[in-house]
C-alpha cells in the first residue's frame, strides 16, 4: 500500500525487509536516541526493528510507515499506534532522518497519516501525539499538521521530562 501525497511527491509505504541499511544510516543520529525509543545499531537489531512493524501490521496494532522521495530513498518515518476498537483514541508518531529536516517532511507525512487513519478507522474520535516539552522541533511538527496543544502531562517513567499532548478531531 502507498499512500502518495500529490502535492510534492512524498510517499508513504510499508516498510520492507530491504529497508535495513537505509534504517541503520538514519538511526545512527543522537537526536533519535534523544527523543525516540529507537536502538537499532547493529543488523540483527534493525531486521527485529522491521519485524516489530510487520507485526504491528499484521496485528492490528500498529500501522508504520518509511517515508520516501520519488526515488523511492528513505526520508522519516511515521506510525498510528493502537487504532484497533474499542478505542475511540489513537496516536501518531514519527521521525525524521537528519539528513532530510527542515523540509517540512515530517509535518506533510503525518497530515498524510492523519487523513489516511480517519478514513480506514471510522470509529476514531480524534489523534493524539506526545512530545517531550523541550521538543520544539517536534511541537512545531504537531502544531503544522493541524494537532492543537491540549495539554502538559507530568514526567513519569519513562519520560523525564513534561510531555505536550497534541489533539487531532476528526
Ligand atoms: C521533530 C522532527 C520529526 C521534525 O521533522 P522535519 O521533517 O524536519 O520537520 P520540519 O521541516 O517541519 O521542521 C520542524 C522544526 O524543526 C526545526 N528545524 C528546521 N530545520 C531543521 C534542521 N535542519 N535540523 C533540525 N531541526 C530543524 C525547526 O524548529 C522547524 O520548525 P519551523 O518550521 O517552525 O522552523 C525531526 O527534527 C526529528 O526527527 N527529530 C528527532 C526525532 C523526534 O523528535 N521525533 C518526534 C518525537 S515526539
Amino acid at each position: 500500500m502507498n499512500l502518495p501525497d500529490p502535492a510534492d511527491g512524498l510517499t508513504l509505504r510499508r516498510w520492507r525487509d530491504d529497508d535495513t541499511a537505509a534504517l541503520m544510516a538514519a538511526a545512527g543520529d543522537p537526536a533519535l536516541h534523544r527523543w525516540t525509543s529507537l536502538r537499532v545499531e547493529h543488523p540483527d537489531e534493525a531486521a527485529a526493528w522491521l519485524a516489530a512493524q510487520h507485526e504491528g501490521w499484521a496485528t492490528g496494532t500498529r500501522c508504520s510507515f518509511a517515508v520516501v522521495d520519488d526515488q523511492d530513498a528513505l526520508l522519516g518515518h511515521v506510525a498510528l499506534k493502537r487504532p484497533g476498537a474499542p478505542a475511540v483514541e489513537a496516536e501518531v508518531g514519527y521521525w525524521t532522518a537528519a539528513y532530510a529536516r527542515g523540509r517540512g517532511v515530517a509535518p506533510r507525512a503525518v497530515r498524510i497519516l492523519t487523513g489516511w487513519t480517519f478514513a480506514t478507522f471510522p470509529h476514531l474520535r480524534r489523534l493524539r501525539l506526545l512530545h517531550q516539552s523541550d521538543n520544539t522541533a517536534s511541537c512545531r511538527v504537531a502544531l503544522k499538521s493541524g494537532y492543537a496543544y491540549e495539554q502538559t502531562l507530568k514526567a513519569q517513567h519513562p519520560y523525564p521530562r513534561e510531555g505536550h499532548v497534541h489533539v487531532h478531531p476528526r
